[in-house]
């Protein structure tokens, strides 16, 4: 099986998942290692990137603002192998379109970078980016004083920035939204004045936790009631040598799958384990699998065994919100009850209409779901081969594979639409042979 971008792939049933493995660099931690670099006047150095095509984006994007970013020759300069090294400082003007492709967090974060900036830039994306919604961050980024303009009033991109001149605002965001802090952080580093993220449901903390890294006066305080108090004082970032971990959202493939298929046993190592990316561990846990988490190793084993599907309420969706795909695989193959997802509207506002998308995979394997509009039910059951569409989604198509640990008869899964897994984990398929190769 290659891991090159296929239009589609058929995989064959396999047994259960077994093995230990490193996950590609997280996505979330690729796009801010690159964009704070950029930010810093020196050298920085980041290893682990993910080798991600929407990492690559953004990675252009700051390359089209004037920063440099070299693979460091690891022979010379002694650092380990895929190191970059990233030159950056002032950002220029760019002389073309910034193009994010698939990549939501790309738009959003990089719309609060340009706002900062006393130039004109075009932000755009794919598709499936034109029908996601930026009036989130073009609301408070405008509010900041950034000219902002875009399709539908500025809803949609192409997004026209014209930045600089910023002034720090005190905001409440109306959804769950980590992209929203982290773009109104970044533009809050060159603003009059501190900017303060009130979020009612605390979501990932990588970019003011990368930010204090890199020597930016920001702190967080509990709100008492589940959500958090973010306060930027604006400041140079500094330069500076950075180690992405792995992935947890695309371990949770694995792990999600392992759980609920007996005699798999997979042990995961290199994550960052955060509170705000491990919903899907209380999950899976509350389900009955058999896990064991070393969060301060990073390292998470999961035995096979009997799940129950179980309700998550909508105030834990943000801590998994990219995991749904992955978890609906568990509810689909557990033994007993059902796994349901309420009050999770946003699910509709990612890559794809992720409770159609997953509903509609499930379908096509056999499950048993139902949805709701703001809700995703799947009923324990067995899944079969059959047909899947990615839509375009990363997520859909992995779960999907993943499933084929799990077929309840001989077949294949085909998935069309594969080179959407190109966006964040083009070693997807060499990851599943390895777990899946008699031992
Ligand atoms: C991300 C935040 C989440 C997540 C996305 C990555 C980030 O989006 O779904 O894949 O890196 O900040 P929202 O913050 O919009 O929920």
């Amino acid at each position: 099986m290659t891991a090159q971008p296929l239009a589609t792939v058929r995989i064959a049933r396999r047994g259960p998942l077994r093995g230990r493995l490193r996950v590609p660099g997280d996505k979330s931690v690729s796009h801010r290692a690159l964009i704070l670099a950029g930010l810093a006047s020196g050298s920085s150095t980041i290893t682990g990137l993910s080798a991600g095509l929407d990492v690559l984006h953004t990675r252009q994007i700051m390359q089209a603002m004037g920063v440099r970013i070299d693979e460091a020759d690891d022979r010379r300069s002694g650092h380990p192998i895929g190191t970059l090294a990233v030159t950056g400082g002032d950002l220029q003007e760019p002389q073309q379109i910034l193009d994010v492709g698939n990549s939501g967090t790309g738009a959003r974060l990089l719309a609060g970078v340009c706002a900062g900036q006393p130039f004109k830039s075009v932000i755009t994306g794919d598709q499936s980016i034109a029908s996601r919604p930026m009036d989130r961050v073009v609301e408070p980024l405008r509010a900041m004083g950034a000219q902002i303009d875009g399709r539908e009033g500025g809803r949609f991109t192409p997004l026209t920035i014209t930045g600089g001149n910023l002034r720090g605002i005190d905001y409440t965001p109306p959804v769950a939204s980590a992209q929203v802090k982290s773009a109104l952080l970044l533009a809050g580093l060159s603003a009059d004045g501190s900017t303060i993220v009130r979020e009612s449901v605390t979501t990932r903390r990588h970019t003011e936790e990368m930010l204090v890294e890199h020597g930016v006066d920001v702190t967080t305080v509990a709100d008492g009631h589940g959500g958090s108090i973010v306060t930027l004082s604006p400041g140079p970032v500094s330069a500076g040598s950075f180690a992405v971990p792995g992935d947890p959202s695309q371990a949770a493939f694995w792990i999600c799958a392992a759980a609920a298929v007996p005699g798999s046993d997979v042990t995961v190592e290199n994550l960052y384990l955060s509170p705000e990316r491990t919903g899907f561990l209380r999950v899976l846990q509350r389900m009955g699998a058999d896990l064991a988490v070393d969060a301060d190793a990073g390292v998470i084993r999961v035995v096979g065994a009997e799940l129950a599907g179980v309700v998550v309420e909508a105030g834990e969706l943000p801590d998994l919100i990219d995991e749904v795909p992955a978890l609906s695989i568990a509810g689909a193959l557990a033994t007993s009850g059902t796994l349901e997802f309420q009050g999770a509207g946003e699910l509709r506002a990612k890559e794809s209409d992720r409770i159609e998308t997953v509903a509609a995979m499930l379908h096509a394997l056999g499950g048993r779901v139902s949805t709701g509009p703001e809700s995703l039910a799947v009923s324990a059951g067995s899944l079969r081969p059959g047909t899947v569409k990615s839509r375009h989604d990363h997520r859909i198509a992995m779960a999907a594979a993943a499933a084929t640990s799990g077929l309840a008869v001989d077949g294949e899964i085909e998935i069309s639409g594969w080179d959407a897994v190109a966006t964040s984990y083009p070693s997807f398929l060499d990851d599943l042979d390895a777990l899946t190769t008699k031992h």
